[in-house]
């Protein structure tokens, strides 16, 4: 290896790691691969929100219907008679709610979105709804805000902090984020803020390898003993909206007994192949590609 393609670096355990510049050229061309990925999948949505695409009025008609259609189910007076004993108890004091996806154009969304804001009413929550979601578009900020949601612009990664008690609702989201989520929160008094929906942690233990795990969902993987699961019931009239979702709370009597090892972490750092959030990193490479198709 060439010293101009190569420099050295002292590690804390004191042994020299030889960075190849080569590879972290190699590192560099996989980000770059990866959000063109993601760009590929949602420019020319942006391209056409920015032009005006989305009708905010109809839309909200439309989503006025979907909130009375499902307030009226019978998913939904299953799902709250199962869940609502949890958040009662817990006394909710902020709604998160992460990775709605593209609510203007995609109708799973629009559902996920009317069953927060049925639940919030439901539980009786005076406050606002949290959103964030890396691919809002301009309108469904302002479809968000014109339901009295507050939209987030800091792209956390999932790592946001339970200093009171909070209902995160993250439909369909990368695991990953629940991950960070918990990777933020891994002390005794944080994880008993935590009421995540989301994913079922049961599923993803049973379906995935332990190397990905390991690898992915550690801190999913660590908790699993001390999380109380309740699975959404499956009778909502559209299959794939509300599948495989459950609600997760932590076994904090539970928890006060394990060895102080548990609660030693590191935080989460995924390979970029693997990558099925949008970090900040690949965020702003979006940003960029998207300035590029509209130069
Ligand atoms: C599989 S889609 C689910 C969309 C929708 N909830 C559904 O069920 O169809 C995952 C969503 O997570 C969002 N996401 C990815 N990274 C995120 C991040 N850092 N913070 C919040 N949401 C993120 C994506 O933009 C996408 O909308």
């Amino acid at each position: 290896m060439s010293e101009e393609n190569s420099s050295a670096v002292q590690s804390f355990d004191g042994f020299i790691q030889v960075c190849s510049k080569k590879k972290n050229r190699r590192g560099q061309k996989n980000l770059q691969a990866r959000s063109a990925d993601f760009s590929s999948a949602y420019a020319t949505r942006e391209l056409s929100a920015d032009s005006g695409y989305v009708n905010i009025k109809p839309f909200l008609r439309r989503y006025a219907e979907t909130e009375c259609d499902l307030r009226l189910s019978t998913f939904f007076t299953d799902a709250t008679e199962k869940i609502f004993p949890f958040l009662e108890q817990a006394q909710i004091e902020a709604i998160v709610c992460l990775g709605l996806g593209r609510l203007s154009e995609c109708a799973i969304s629009r559902h996920q979105l009317a069953f927060i804001r049925c639940l919030q009413e439901k539980i009786n929550f005076k406050g606002e709804i949290q959103f964030y979601d890396p691919i809002f578009n301009r309108d469904e900020v302002k479809i968000l805000q014109d339901l009295e949601g507050i939209v987030l612009t800091e792209n956390l990664e999932g790592k946001y902090l339970a200093d009171r008690k909070t209902l995160f609702y993250l439909p369909h989201c990368p695991k990953q984020i629940s991950n960070n989520l918990l990777w933020k929160n891994w002390q005794l008094d944080l994880l008993s803020n935590i009421i995540l929906i989301s994913n079922s942690f049961e599923s993803i233990l049973t379906n995935s390898p332990r190397r990905f795990l390991d690898a992915n969902a550690k801190f999913i993987l660590e908790i699993a003993k001390y999380c109380v699961e309740i699975r959404f019931p499956v009778n909502y009239k559209y299959t794939d909206i509300f599948n495989d979702i459950s609600l997760h709370c932590f076994d904090i009597a539970a928890l006060k007994g394990v060895h102080s090892d548990f609660w030693k972490s590191v935080e989460p750092h995924y390979n970029v192949d693997t990558l099925e959030l949008i970090t900040r990193e690949i965020q702003q490479n979006l940003k960029v590609t998207n300035d590029d198709i509209h130069s």
